[in-house]
Protein backbone atom coordinates (compact mmCIF):
# COMPACT_ATOMS: atom_id res chain seq x y z
CA UNK A 1 0.00 0.00 0.00
CA UNK A 2 1.77 3.36 -1.39
CA UNK A 3 0.21 5.62 1.93
CA UNK A 4 1.29 2.86 4.70
CA UNK A 5 2.07 4.74 8.08
CA UNK A 6 1.92 7.92 6.72
CA UNK A 7 -0.32 10.61 8.74
CA UNK A 8 -2.34 13.08 6.53
CA UNK A 9 -4.68 16.25 7.18
CA UNK A 10 -7.42 16.37 4.61
CA UNK A 11 -9.17 19.91 4.26
CA UNK A 12 -12.36 19.99 2.36
CA UNK A 13 -14.61 17.42 2.13
CA UNK A 14 -18.18 17.97 2.31
CA UNK A 15 -20.48 15.46 0.88
CA UNK A 16 -19.75 12.24 -1.23
CA UNK A 17 -19.29 14.65 -3.93
CA UNK A 18 -16.31 16.52 -3.08
CA UNK A 19 -13.31 15.82 -4.25
CA UNK A 20 -11.43 15.43 -1.00
CA UNK A 21 -14.07 13.12 -0.27
CA UNK A 22 -12.90 10.74 -2.87
CA UNK A 23 -9.28 11.51 -1.86
CA UNK A 24 -9.48 10.62 1.75
CA UNK A 25 -11.61 7.09 0.58
CA UNK A 26 -8.38 6.46 -1.31
CA UNK A 27 -6.21 7.66 0.87
CA UNK A 28 -7.79 4.83 3.71
CA UNK A 29 -7.79 2.40 0.73
CA UNK A 30 -3.86 2.79 0.72
CA UNK A 31 -2.93 2.50 4.00
CA UNK A 32 -2.89 6.86 5.74
CA UNK A 33 -4.33 7.63 8.94
CA UNK A 34 -5.96 11.15 8.96
CA UNK A 35 -7.95 13.58 10.19
CA UNK A 36 -10.53 15.38 8.48
CA UNK A 37 -11.23 19.09 8.94
CA UNK A 38 -14.02 21.57 7.35
CA UNK A 39 -16.05 25.34 8.45
CA UNK A 40 -18.41 24.87 11.50
CA UNK A 41 -21.25 25.44 8.83
CA UNK A 42 -20.01 22.54 6.37
CA UNK A 43 -20.06 20.26 9.78
CA UNK A 44 -23.26 21.14 10.47
CA UNK A 45 -24.95 21.01 6.58
CA UNK A 46 -22.71 18.20 4.83
CA UNK A 47 -22.31 14.69 5.72
CA UNK A 48 -18.76 14.44 6.77
CA UNK A 49 -19.04 12.35 9.75
CA UNK A 50 -20.48 9.64 7.64
CA UNK A 51 -16.59 10.08 5.74
CA UNK A 52 -14.84 9.99 9.31
CA UNK A 53 -16.60 6.92 10.65
CA UNK A 54 -16.01 5.24 7.07
CA UNK A 55 -12.31 6.19 7.24
CA UNK A 56 -11.95 5.14 11.27
CA UNK A 57 -11.16 9.18 11.87
CA UNK A 58 -12.37 12.00 13.38
CA UNK A 59 -13.79 15.87 12.26
CA UNK A 60 -11.64 18.67 13.67
CA UNK A 61 -13.49 21.94 12.92
CA UNK A 62 -11.80 24.62 11.68
CA UNK A 63 -12.47 27.78 9.30
CA UNK A 64 -9.44 27.84 6.96
CA UNK A 65 -9.33 31.36 7.20
CA UNK A 66 -8.45 31.51 11.04
CA UNK A 67 -5.05 30.63 12.26
CA UNK A 68 -6.20 30.02 15.58
CA UNK A 69 -7.89 27.26 14.28
CA UNK A 70 -5.50 26.18 12.03
CA UNK A 71 -3.04 25.82 14.88
CA UNK A 72 -5.48 23.43 16.61
CA UNK A 73 -5.96 21.64 13.89
CA UNK A 74 -1.92 20.65 13.24
CA UNK A 75 -1.31 20.20 17.09
CA UNK A 76 -4.79 17.77 17.27
CA UNK A 77 -4.06 15.61 14.42
CA UNK A 78 -0.42 15.14 15.89
CA UNK A 79 -1.63 14.12 19.06
CA UNK A 80 -4.13 12.10 17.53
CA UNK A 81 -2.29 10.46 14.71
CA UNK A 82 1.11 10.40 17.20
CA UNK A 83 3.12 11.97 15.15
CA UNK A 84 3.89 14.68 12.86
CA UNK A 85 2.19 15.10 9.34
CA UNK A 86 2.94 13.43 6.33
CA UNK A 87 0.54 14.62 4.00
CA UNK A 88 -1.83 17.35 3.57
CA UNK A 89 -4.76 18.22 0.99
CA UNK A 90 -6.38 22.21 0.67
CA UNK A 91 -9.16 21.34 -1.13
CA UNK A 92 -11.01 24.69 0.13
CA UNK A 93 -12.83 27.23 -2.63
CA UNK A 94 -15.55 29.59 -2.34
CA UNK A 95 -16.70 33.12 -3.81
CA UNK A 96 -18.92 34.95 -2.20
CA UNK A 97 -19.48 37.30 -5.72
CA UNK A 98 -19.86 33.74 -7.62
CA UNK A 99 -22.88 32.56 -5.18
CA UNK A 100 -24.42 36.57 -5.36
CA UNK A 101 -24.15 36.30 -8.82
CA UNK A 102 -21.74 39.78 -8.90
CA UNK A 103 -19.90 40.01 -12.50
CA UNK A 104 -16.66 40.48 -12.62
CA UNK A 105 -17.07 43.96 -14.12
CA UNK A 106 -18.97 44.66 -10.67
CA UNK A 107 -17.31 43.18 -7.55
CA UNK A 108 -18.21 43.56 -4.22
CA UNK A 109 -15.08 43.96 -3.01
CA UNK A 110 -15.68 43.11 1.13
CA UNK A 111 -16.37 39.88 -1.15
CA UNK A 112 -13.54 39.83 -3.11
CA UNK A 113 -11.33 39.62 -0.31
CA UNK A 114 -13.04 36.57 1.22
CA UNK A 115 -13.11 34.73 -2.11
CA UNK A 116 -8.82 35.37 -1.93
CA UNK A 117 -8.63 34.70 2.02
CA UNK A 118 -10.61 31.30 1.81
CA UNK A 119 -9.76 29.99 -1.69
CA UNK A 120 -6.15 31.08 -1.39
CA UNK A 121 -4.83 32.88 1.41
CA UNK A 122 -5.89 30.05 3.57
CA UNK A 123 -3.29 27.68 1.65
CA UNK A 124 -0.26 29.57 3.20
CA UNK A 125 -2.32 29.92 6.57
CA UNK A 126 -2.44 26.28 6.46
CA UNK A 127 1.69 26.04 5.48
CA UNK A 128 2.72 28.62 7.96
CA UNK A 129 0.94 27.32 10.83
CA UNK A 130 2.45 23.76 10.15
CA UNK A 131 6.24 25.71 9.58
CA UNK A 132 5.69 27.51 12.71
CA UNK A 133 4.47 24.32 14.77
CA UNK A 134 7.18 22.69 12.72
CA UNK A 135 4.23 19.99 11.96
CA UNK A 136 5.53 18.13 9.02
CA UNK A 137 8.00 15.31 9.02
CA UNK A 138 11.21 15.25 5.44
CA UNK A 139 9.55 14.81 2.28
CA UNK A 140 5.89 15.59 3.32
CA UNK A 141 3.91 16.28 0.29
CA UNK A 142 1.09 19.51 -0.21
CA UNK A 143 -1.15 19.53 -2.52
CA UNK A 144 -3.93 22.81 -3.29
CA UNK A 145 -6.42 22.05 -5.81
CA UNK A 146 -6.90 24.76 -9.09
CA UNK A 147 -8.04 25.11 -12.01
CA UNK A 148 -6.48 26.65 -15.44
CA UNK A 149 -8.45 29.98 -15.33
CA UNK A 150 -5.36 30.75 -13.00
CA UNK A 151 -3.62 31.20 -16.46
CA UNK A 152 -6.08 31.65 -18.88
CA UNK A 153 -9.94 33.77 -19.44
CA UNK A 154 -13.24 31.67 -18.46
CA UNK A 155 -15.53 34.75 -17.85
CA UNK A 156 -17.98 32.45 -15.73
CA UNK A 157 -14.97 31.85 -13.30
CA UNK A 158 -14.94 35.42 -11.96
CA UNK A 159 -12.58 36.16 -9.24
CA UNK A 160 -11.91 32.64 -8.11
CA UNK A 161 -9.44 33.22 -11.00
CA UNK A 162 -7.98 35.51 -9.39
CA UNK A 163 -7.53 33.12 -6.47
CA UNK A 164 -6.50 30.53 -8.18
CA UNK A 165 -3.81 32.45 -9.85
CA UNK A 166 -2.91 33.28 -5.91
CA UNK A 167 -2.85 29.65 -4.71
CA UNK A 168 -0.31 28.34 -7.21
CA UNK A 169 2.27 31.12 -6.50
CA UNK A 170 2.18 30.41 -3.24
CA UNK A 171 3.13 26.64 -3.66
CA UNK A 172 6.19 27.88 -5.49
CA UNK A 173 7.18 30.59 -3.16
CA UNK A 174 6.65 28.35 -0.03
CA UNK A 175 7.83 25.13 -2.05
CA UNK A 176 10.93 26.99 -2.08
CA UNK A 177 11.54 27.76 1.77
CA UNK A 178 9.96 24.12 2.82
CA UNK A 179 12.04 22.41 0.15
CA UNK A 180 15.37 24.09 1.72
CA UNK A 181 14.12 23.23 5.21
CA UNK A 182 12.78 19.79 5.23
CA UNK A 183 12.16 18.39 1.58
CA UNK A 184 8.51 19.35 1.71
CA UNK A 185 7.44 19.21 -1.18
CA UNK A 186 4.24 21.79 -2.64
CA UNK A 187 2.36 21.30 -5.64
CA UNK A 188 -1.42 22.24 -7.02
CA UNK A 189 -3.37 19.97 -8.88
CA UNK A 190 -5.23 21.86 -11.95
CA UNK A 191 -8.66 19.58 -12.36
CA UNK A 192 -11.06 19.17 -14.80
CA UNK A 193 -14.33 21.05 -14.22
CA UNK A 194 -15.68 18.36 -11.49
CA UNK A 195 -19.86 18.07 -10.63
CA UNK A 196 -18.98 19.20 -7.42
CA UNK A 197 -20.96 21.97 -4.74
CA UNK A 198 -18.65 24.11 -5.63
CA UNK A 199 -17.91 23.21 -9.20
CA UNK A 200 -21.69 23.18 -9.93
CA UNK A 201 -21.89 27.05 -8.61
CA UNK A 202 -20.17 28.21 -11.26
CA UNK A 203 -22.43 29.96 -14.02
CA UNK A 204 -23.04 27.74 -17.35
CA UNK A 205 -21.25 24.52 -15.32
CA UNK A 206 -23.02 21.94 -17.44
CA UNK A 207 -22.32 23.49 -20.79
CA UNK A 208 -18.93 24.14 -19.84
CA UNK A 209 -18.20 20.27 -18.54
CA UNK A 210 -19.65 19.05 -22.09
CA UNK A 211 -17.18 21.88 -23.75
CA UNK A 212 -14.33 20.62 -21.91
CA UNK A 213 -14.73 17.27 -22.36
CA UNK A 214 -15.30 17.12 -26.04
CA UNK A 215 -12.15 19.39 -26.34
CA UNK A 216 -9.71 17.01 -24.10
CA UNK A 217 -8.85 13.63 -26.17
CA UNK A 218 -8.81 11.83 -22.91
CA UNK A 219 -12.14 13.50 -22.09
CA UNK A 220 -12.80 15.02 -18.59
CA UNK A 221 -10.84 13.88 -15.29
CA UNK A 222 -13.03 12.56 -12.71
CA UNK A 223 -12.76 13.35 -9.06
CA UNK A 224 -11.93 9.56 -8.73
CA UNK A 225 -9.10 9.93 -11.50
CA UNK A 226 -7.94 12.93 -8.98
CA UNK A 227 -7.87 10.81 -5.94
CA UNK A 228 -5.53 8.33 -7.77
CA UNK A 229 -3.28 11.33 -9.00
CA UNK A 230 -3.30 12.87 -5.39
CA UNK A 231 -2.51 9.25 -3.77
CA UNK A 232 0.93 9.42 -6.01
CA UNK A 233 1.70 12.68 -5.05
CA UNK A 234 1.54 12.15 -1.74
CA UNK A 235 3.42 8.90 -1.96
CA UNK A 236 7.28 8.38 -1.63
CA UNK A 237 7.44 8.11 -5.41
CA UNK A 238 7.00 11.46 -6.00
CA UNK A 239 9.64 12.67 -3.71
CA UNK A 240 11.57 14.96 -6.50
CA UNK A 241 8.69 17.14 -7.76
CA UNK A 242 7.56 20.14 -5.89
CA UNK A 243 6.28 23.65 -7.21
CA UNK A 244 4.85 22.29 -9.90
CA UNK A 245 1.42 23.40 -11.55
CA UNK A 246 0.60 19.72 -12.59
CA UNK A 247 -2.32 19.35 -14.84
CA UNK A 248 -5.16 16.77 -14.44
CA UNK A 249 -7.70 17.49 -17.33
CA UNK A 250 -7.47 14.72 -19.41
CA UNK A 251 -5.03 17.01 -21.89
CA UNK A 252 -7.86 20.04 -22.34
CA UNK A 253 -4.90 22.57 -21.35
CA UNK A 254 -2.64 21.67 -24.37
CA UNK A 255 -5.28 21.77 -27.05
CA UNK A 256 -6.31 24.25 -28.95
CA UNK A 257 -8.81 23.31 -31.46
CA UNK A 258 -11.09 20.05 -31.39
CA UNK A 259 -12.95 18.28 -34.29
CA UNK A 260 -15.30 17.03 -31.95
CA UNK A 261 -16.43 20.25 -31.32
CA UNK A 262 -16.76 21.45 -34.93
CA UNK A 263 -19.33 18.49 -35.59
N1 LIG B 1 -15.39 21.10 -9.04
C1 LIG B 1 -14.61 21.60 -9.98
O1 LIG B 1 -15.00 21.74 -11.16
C2 LIG B 1 -13.19 21.96 -9.63
C3 LIG B 1 -12.23 22.07 -10.67
C4 LIG B 1 -10.93 22.45 -10.33
C5 LIG B 1 -10.62 22.72 -9.01
N2 LIG B 1 -11.56 22.61 -8.03
C6 LIG B 1 -11.21 22.93 -6.64
O2 LIG B 1 -11.30 21.78 -5.84
C7 LIG B 1 -11.43 22.21 -4.47
C8 LIG B 1 -12.53 21.39 -3.80
O3 LIG B 1 -13.78 21.74 -4.36
P1 LIG B 1 -14.91 20.70 -4.79
O4 LIG B 1 -15.15 20.93 -6.23
O5 LIG B 1 -14.60 19.34 -4.29
O6 LIG B 1 -16.23 21.30 -4.08
P2 LIG B 1 -16.79 21.19 -2.57
O7 LIG B 1 -17.88 22.22 -2.52
O8 LIG B 1 -17.15 19.80 -2.25
O9 LIG B 1 -15.55 21.64 -1.65
C9 LIG B 1 -15.26 22.98 -1.30
C10 LIG B 1 -14.94 22.95 0.18
O10 LIG B 1 -14.46 24.21 0.67
C11 LIG B 1 -14.91 24.28 2.01
N3 LIG B 1 -14.80 25.63 2.58
C12 LIG B 1 -15.42 26.77 2.12
N4 LIG B 1 -15.12 27.79 2.94
C13 LIG B 1 -14.30 27.30 3.90
C14 LIG B 1 -13.63 27.88 5.03
N5 LIG B 1 -13.77 29.18 5.34
N6 LIG B 1 -12.87 27.09 5.81
C15 LIG B 1 -12.72 25.77 5.53
N7 LIG B 1 -13.30 25.16 4.46
C16 LIG B 1 -14.09 25.93 3.68
C17 LIG B 1 -16.36 23.81 1.89
O11 LIG B 1 -16.96 23.54 3.15
C18 LIG B 1 -16.20 22.60 1.01
O12 LIG B 1 -15.93 21.44 1.78
C19 LIG B 1 -11.68 23.72 -4.51
O13 LIG B 1 -10.47 24.41 -4.27
C20 LIG B 1 -12.12 23.93 -5.95
O14 LIG B 1 -11.90 25.25 -6.40
C21 LIG B 1 -12.84 22.22 -8.32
Amino acid sequence: MLLNGKRGIIFGALDEKSIAWKIAERAYQEGATFTLSNAPVALRMGSIQRLADQCQTSVIAADATDTNDLKTVFEQSIEQLGGKIDFVLHAIGMSPNVRKNREYTNLNYAFYAQTIDISAMSFHKILQTAWQLDALNDGASVIALSYIAAQRSFPGYNDMADAKAALESIARSFGYHYGVRRKVRINTISQSPTVTTAGTGIKGFGDFFDYANKMSPLGNASAEACADYCIALFSDLTRMVTMQNLFHDGGFSNMGMSPNLLA
